[in-house]
């Protein structure tokens, strides 16, 4: 459909309150329901969940902690599915009673094996859908699954361990956040904080490693977790080169549960929070991810090769061959996408091969210039205006404009305590292009403390409080929100908004995380309005839609976050002193589409 097809289909949901209860909330006309939490068994033979008596082996078989990404895959019949989630981190002393980091290794495999993702088949029978117990294609990926390195890193010497003298096979996925889905139906999860896992890099022998896994924020003392205390690899002191095999984009296919996960390395090393897919104009694959830190960049990976429709298997190692770019936003609205290759004037002679150049993506995007941004979560092309919208979740360390960030307009604001959501435009629509136009679209926060309605009003260095809802006018009727994480697209092109951190925004008072949904085109262009609000301590993660857009799911992870256990916080969402992080589906009590 066009812009002008799609504005007409108006969202007519009444919009709920902000809310601090310790519940998910949902419009009138709506209904949830928790279709899997943390340690339901994913196999007939899997054991039950038991607070008091958990176990590696167990939670290996079962759905693990602290769900992210969302991923809907179709099974042949229209009511059956493949559920793909990602497991981002643990928290031990909110998972079991009496938690001391590096006291129990049997404790530390549980954690290592909540970790990773979990591929569930769901089916849904009239308006209720439910986990399908059966080993067909349910799986789990933890902390310790074997996946093969792909790529120009693959082999490299800094790839190399005792354990893996090659370089080409490494155990384990950590702390993937969010992810994508490719055209050819296959999941992209992302390795994004993954420093938190290694020990020791203050007692690094080698300068080069040591500097790089400090630009990585690899700690120089004891991990939180301590895991090194169990297993050499996560001692910098011991195994230096073992961070360099996490930080990756990881490919699964999620209908093969023999399928070995690929550390895609032509994508770049960075904390990735999502990777999402679109196709250029002359076929190629473009994958757009950003690195969530403070200051940190935008990236794109282009294929070399192109989407071949017609034979899916044909398409399974096309994230291996390509370039990667960096983002450089200018300020007069226009950017261009530097390539990160060793040909570049600045990069030339700095890495001994382009394995090593993206093994330390970040120094390599140092080196030429990118635009530091206020960290970049999700990112997502718009299936009906074709533009990408990029997330900056907060910067609360952004002092100065000018100085941070080589361009003063797309981080604007000084601190961003809000968050803000650009709109970049591929230059002809190409998302292969070289370069950008892009304006802000979203300054997130409270709209009735200072609501700017002309773009001409964002100029650099605007207060912590001004926000702008793409030009919108009318306080009274728009939403509050902060901290937008991940984002979807409906079919009508209706941006879709979760949060992670909204609790702790004064400006907005301080509600729980959310999912908010605000039209990009038409006369209700950045009219945003709140559709759910998630229990306490939560953040919101997904969203994704299915079934024609009459579900739509979304993670709700670490409820009661930080509250130990028994939990002070929160009982959701089964009025336990242990909450439980889970993914939820929201329908119409009568079936209709969602938001309409
Ligand atoms: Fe795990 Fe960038 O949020
Ligand atoms: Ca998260
Ligand atoms: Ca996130
Ligand atoms: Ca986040």
């Amino acid at each position: 459909p066009t812009e002008a097809e799609a504005a007409p289909r108006r969202l007519t949901f009444t919009p709920i309150a902000p809310s601090t209860a310790d519940e998910i909330v949902v419009p009138e006309g709506y209904e949830h329901q928790v279709l899997i939490k943390w340690g339901d068994p994913l196999f007939a033979d899997a054991p039950n969940f038991d607070k008091n008596n958990q176990t590696a082996e167990a939670q290996s078989r079962q759905f693990g902690y602290n769900c992210d990404f969302v991923g809907y895959f179709p099974l042949e019949s229209s009511n059956r599915a493949l559920l793909c989630v990602n497991h981002e981190y643990t928290t031990g002393s909110d998972m079991v009673r009496g938690y001391v980091p590096g006291a129990s290794k049997a404790f530390a495999d549980v954690e290592i094996a909540a970790h990773g993702g979990s591929v569930v088949e769901i089916e849904r029978t009239g308006s209720v859908w439910r986990v399908v117990k059966s080993d067909t294609y349910n799986r789990r990926i933890t902390g310790e699954t074997l996946m093969r390195i792909s790529g120009p890193a693959s082999g490299e010497p800094l790839m190399k361990t005792s354990a893996d003298p090659t370089g080409t096979k490494v155990l384990g996925m950590l702390n993937n956040c969010s992810g994508g889905k490719t055209p050819w139906g296959t999941w992209l999860t992302c390795e994004e904080n993954f420093n938190q896992y290694f020990a020791n890099n203050g007692s690094t022998a080698d300068a080069d490693i040591k500097a790089a896994h400090a630009r990585y924020g690899v700690t120089e003392g004891a991990t939180g977790r301590k895991w090194e205390a169990f297993y050499d690899r996560f001692d910098v002191t011991k195994e230096p080169n073992e961070p360099f095999r996490f930080g990756w984009v990881v490919e699964i296919d999620p209908y093969d549960p023999t399928f070995r996960p690929r550390k895609r390395t032509a994508l770049g090393r960075a904390k990735h929070e999502a990777a999402t897919t679109a196709l250029a104009a002359d076929g190629r694959v473009v994958v757009y991810t950003g690195d969530d830190q403070q200051f940190d960049y935008v990236y794109k990976f282009v294929s070399n090769g192109k989407y071949d429709p017609n034979n899916r298997r044909a398409n399974f190692d096309l994230l291996d061959d390509g370039v990667l770019y960096v983002a450089k936003f200018r300020d007069n609205n226009k950017g261009v996408w530097i390539p990160l290759t060793l040909d570049h004037p600045k990069l030339k002679g700095k890495f001994s091969s382009q394995g090593e150049l993206l093994i330390k993506t970040r120094l390599a995007a140092d080196m030429v210039g990118a635009t530091a941004m206020d960290r970049p979560e999700d990112c997502q092309p718009n299936p009906v205006n074709g533009r990408v919208y990029l997330t900056m979740t907060n910067n609360s360390r952004r002092t100065s404009v000018v100085a941070d960030t080589g361009s003063a307009l797309a981080n604007p604001r000084v601190p961003n305590f809000g968050g803000h959501i650009i709109e970049l435009t591929e230059s002809h629509g190409d998302h292969g292009a070289a370069d950008f136009r892009w304006e802000i679209f979203l300054l997130c926060g409270n709209p009735e403390i200072d609501l700017k309605t002309d773009e001409a009003d964002l100029t650099p260095g605007l207060a912590a409080n001004a926000t702008f809802f793409a030009g919108y006018a009318d306080a009274s009727k728009l939403g509050k929100i902060a901290s937008p994480d991940n984002i979807a697209f409906d079919n009508r092109g209706n941006l879709w908004i979760t949060t992670d951190g909204q609790p702790g925004n004064a400006d907005i008072g301080n509600p729980n995380d959310a999912m908010h949904v605000v039209p990009t085109s038409g006369a209700e262009r950045g009219y945003l309005r709140q559709f759910l609000s998630g229990p306490k301590g939560c953040e919101i993660c997904g969203p994704e839609f299915a079934d024609d857009e009459r579900t739509v799911f979304c993670a709700v992870q670490h409820p009661g976050e930080d509250g130990g256990y028994p939990n002070t916080i929160s009982t959701w969402p089964t009025g336990s002193q242990l909450p439980r992080p889970a993914v939820v589906a929201v329908r119409r009590k009568d079936g209709g589409e969602i938001g309409v």
